[in-house]
């Protein structure tokens, strides 16, 4: 069977089941609007109408609720002419029509549909399955986030992370502090690496999200039990604030929104008073755009130089009696903490930006020291944990860097002791956009990465992996984006990544798409 990620438990039972006119389906209440999804899918597929009966007795598709099933496992029984689907959540049941969707291969078109009589359990290993998408780098407006948003769904991966805040650009309508849209936005050129060098092409660039456009994802990312977690990124990888409010900067002036990538040592100011009201200002409205329980800090790559030689920072860290900026930096955190549990927020930041004293409730996103040690070390200590590993689990790199192999052994509670291994909430893949300049290259980067990342994420790696990821293709070929089909072949290639570092950051996706031109390869 082709399922991407593969089930927790499948068993194949004699015969075939077989969608037709004759089918009558069954639903309970909670259940109409994936049942009706399934019945479009049927619909578009094979053209035959399956009509909604009131009477359980006559259908040959029925929805149920079960109570006994956690909370987005699923039931699917096909046996003795009956599809059978349970399932306790919306999330279970979403899923459990995934599922019918990869079985009947309902993506393609066909005269009637049957499929071999299977019983099939599932049950996600972890409940944070992740993909970051940085906006700020390079802007992505809604058409390719709802974009994402299908793909992540079809391969039941339930966190959207947006990157909203960086030093190149504000990426969320604010409507208390308006230059984080109008002037932070916006740069007047970007870094790239081309033509055999590294330069700043001086080309504007820039965009945001309106209200009614983060309004619009949420919606249509949580009809595909997706949970969207926005990030502001506090209090370095700050500068486009920055920019438009240099007052809150430690030296008072910052010059214009970052071009280059790499880290600023422009942060917020830790002494002055009036950035915690700013970034509670920024949070507030936030928080109201965003259902998530959760919100995401940053508190990644935070160098103190800026608040070693400020007046006011050193003044806080006395007062603080604090031993270090580090600190400074935890206790920073801490007012955002306490002000966003106030509003029913957990927050999750990078795990660079945690300190010993960090309050035990803020769950670690672990990326550095690019293996998942300091994960462990966490999660042993009784932290909450995403495993978001660098060399795993990072698909801005290319695939010469980073093969699908990388992130298909990544076992993200491994080495965690038995007792903690509830901590390791889960997994999470990053593409950040410094070098993806292009629709193309976004999904190049991310496909079939996503599906290989689901099926570490559900936990249950099943055989034969490259024939179900193919089965994948075409569907992406339908939905007309760029996946990157030799991808199943990657393999480590340090020319490659040198080519990619120092020369051009495309040249994967030119080779790929035959645009390369080969003999400067
Ligand atoms: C990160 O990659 N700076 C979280
Ligand atoms: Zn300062």
């Amino acid at each position: 069977m082709k399922i991407i990620p593969q089930p927790k438990k499948f068993e194949k039972i004699c015969g075939s089941f077989t969608i037709n006119q004759d089918c009558y389906i069954y639903c309970d209440k909670e259940f109409k609007s994936q049942a009706e999804r399934l019945v479009g899918m049927v619909l578009t597929s094979t053209g035959i109408n399956v009509t909604f009966t009131d009477e359980i007795d006559n259908a040959k598709i029925i929805f149920s609720k079960y109570e006994d099933c956690g909370d987005e496992a699923y039931i699917v029984m096909l046996s003795q002419d009956i599809l059978t689907v349970k399932a306790n959540t919306f999330s279970g049941c979403f899923y459990a029509v995934e599922t019918l969707r990869q079985l009947f291969e309902l993506d393609s078109e066909q005269q009637e549909i049957s499929c071999v009589n299977c019983y099939i359990e599932d049950r996600p290993k972890y409940v944070h399955r992740g993909l970051l998408i940085d906006i700020c780098r390079h802007f992505y407006g809604t058409g390719v986030l709802k974009q994402i948003i299908d793909i992540m769904s079809q391969v039941k991966l339930n966190k959207l992370h947006l990157h909203l805040s960086d030093d190149q650009g504000f990426r969320v309508q604010i409507d208390k502090y308006p230059l984080l849209n109008t002037v932070s936005s916006m740069r007047d050129g970007s870094e790239v690496v081309k033509n055999g060098k590294k330069y700043v092409e001086e080309e504007p660039h820039g965009g945001y999200l309106t209200k009614d456009e983060i309004r619009e994802i949420v919606k249509y990312a949580a009809e595909r039990a997706i949970d969207v977690i926005p990030e502001i990124d506090i209090p370095g990888h700050s500068v486009a604030a920055l920019a438009a409010y240099p007052e809150y900067s430690c030296a008072g002036q910052i010059a214009e929104v970052r071009k280059q990538w790499g880290i600023s040592k422009d942060i917020l100011c830790a002494g002055n008073d009036g950035v915690y009201a700013f970034v509670c200002g920024i949070l507030d409205e936030v928080c109201e755009l965003f259902p998530s329980k959760y919100i995401h800090l940053g508190g990644d790559e935070v160098p103190k130089d800026r608040w070693c030689n400020c007046k006011l920072c050193r003044e806080k860290l006395a007062e603080l009696h604090l031993k270090d900026f580090d600190e400074l930096q935890t206790y920073m955190v801490e007012v955002f903490r306490k002000h966003l549990e106030e509003k029913g927020k957990t927050v999750i930041c990078w795990n660079d930006g945690i300190t010993d004293t960090t309050d035990k409730k803020i769950i670690s996103q672990v990326w550095k020291p690019f293996t998942n040690k300091d994960g462990i070390k966490d999660a042993n200590n009784g932290r909450k944990v995403i495993m978001s590993p660098f060399f795993r689990t990072y698909f801005d790199y290319p695939y010469a860097m980073t093969p699908l192999s990388k992130t298909l052994r990544f076992k993200p509670d491994k080495g965690v002791k038995k007792v903690n291994r509830a901590n390791v909430l889960g997994v999470e893949g990053c593409l950040w956009t410094e070098y993806v300049d292009s629709v193309d290259k976004l999904f190049f980067n991310l496909l079939p990465r996503v599906d290989v990342l689901s099926e570490c994420a559900w936990g249950y790696r099943g055989r034969s992996i490259k024939k179900r990821i193919q089965s994948r293709f075409e569907i992406y070929d339908k939905m007309n984006v760029v996946c990157n089909k030799s991808g199943l072949r990657s393999k480590r290639n340090i020319r490659l990544i040198n080519k990619f570092f120092k020369k051009n950051a495309n040249i994967e996706l030119e080779r790929y798409l035959g645009k390369g031109k080969e003999k400067t390869l």
